[in-house]
């Protein structure tokens, strides 16, 4: 499988804030829209409509990594759903929802412990999907990678709406878009639990990181 993605170059300006619709609460806080909406949303379907074609027949379990995949996992799986329904070959899918939470006192390490999944040992066997929103320096996922395939599943492939470019450690197999080096908001990621409730990805400014910093 070739990695393919839509780059955004480091010298896009976005689109200028009054060309679409953002709500009043954030835009002082926004530098530009990165991705509209209505472009997150084609990308996904192309996303599903390869991952359907990759999968073969068993059954996929999906991983969402919650809580910045909430809303590109729920959009992906509902084109894949259409695929289903609409052709002669479907897959079965089942779908879990995880969070990933660091060990605090074992920096040494540097794992993760998975949360909100009964136990990882249903993964035996099975083709599993991992839904993300975003890889920066891919040691997140790295180290997702490392304990689920300790579960001895038959195949893991990950899904990334988002890649920033550079410093990758960890390079998924499906990637929505590569975006330049900068925080991005919208579109369930957040900045300190905000801009979760914006449609589009935006490029938050310094106002905003200091108005929304902890
Ligand atoms: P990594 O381990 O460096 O790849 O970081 C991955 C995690 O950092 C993601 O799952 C996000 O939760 C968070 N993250 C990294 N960059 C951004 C960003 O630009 N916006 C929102 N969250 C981000």
């Amino acid at each position: 499988m070739t990695e393919s993605y839509i780059e955004i170059p480091d010298n896009s300006k976005g689109y200028n804030l009054d060309m679409f619709c953002v709500p009043k609460h954030y835009e002082q806080y926004l530098d530009s829209v990165l991705i509209p909406h209505g472009v997150i949303s084609d990308r996904t379907e192309r996303l599903a409509r390869n991952i359907v074609k990759d999968m073969g027949e068993d059954e996929l379990v999906v991983l969402c990594v919650l809580k910045g995949g909430y809303k590109f996992c729920a959009d992906l799986l509902d084109y894949i759903k259409a695929l289903n329904r609409n052709s002669e070959r479907s897959i079965r899918m089942s779908v879990d929802f995880i969070r990933l939470k660091s060990y605090e006192n074992d920096k040494s390490s540097g794992d993760i412990r998975v949360i909100g999944i009964d136990s990882l040992s249903t993964l035996a066997g099975k083709n599993v999907l991992i839904v993300e929103d975003i890889v920066d320096t891919g040691r997140t996922m790295k180290k997702l990678l490392k304990v689920v395939n300790e579960n001895s599943p038959k195949s893991v492939q990950v899904c990334s709406l988002l890649v920033k470019r550079g410093k990758n450690e960890y390079r998924p197999a499906y990637i929505g878009f590569e975006v330049p080096d900068k925080f991005v908001v919208g579109y369930a990621l957040d900045y300190n639990e905000y801009f979760r409730d914006l449609n589009h990805i935006c490029i938050i400014n310094d106002e905003g990181k200091k108005k929304f910093a902890v």
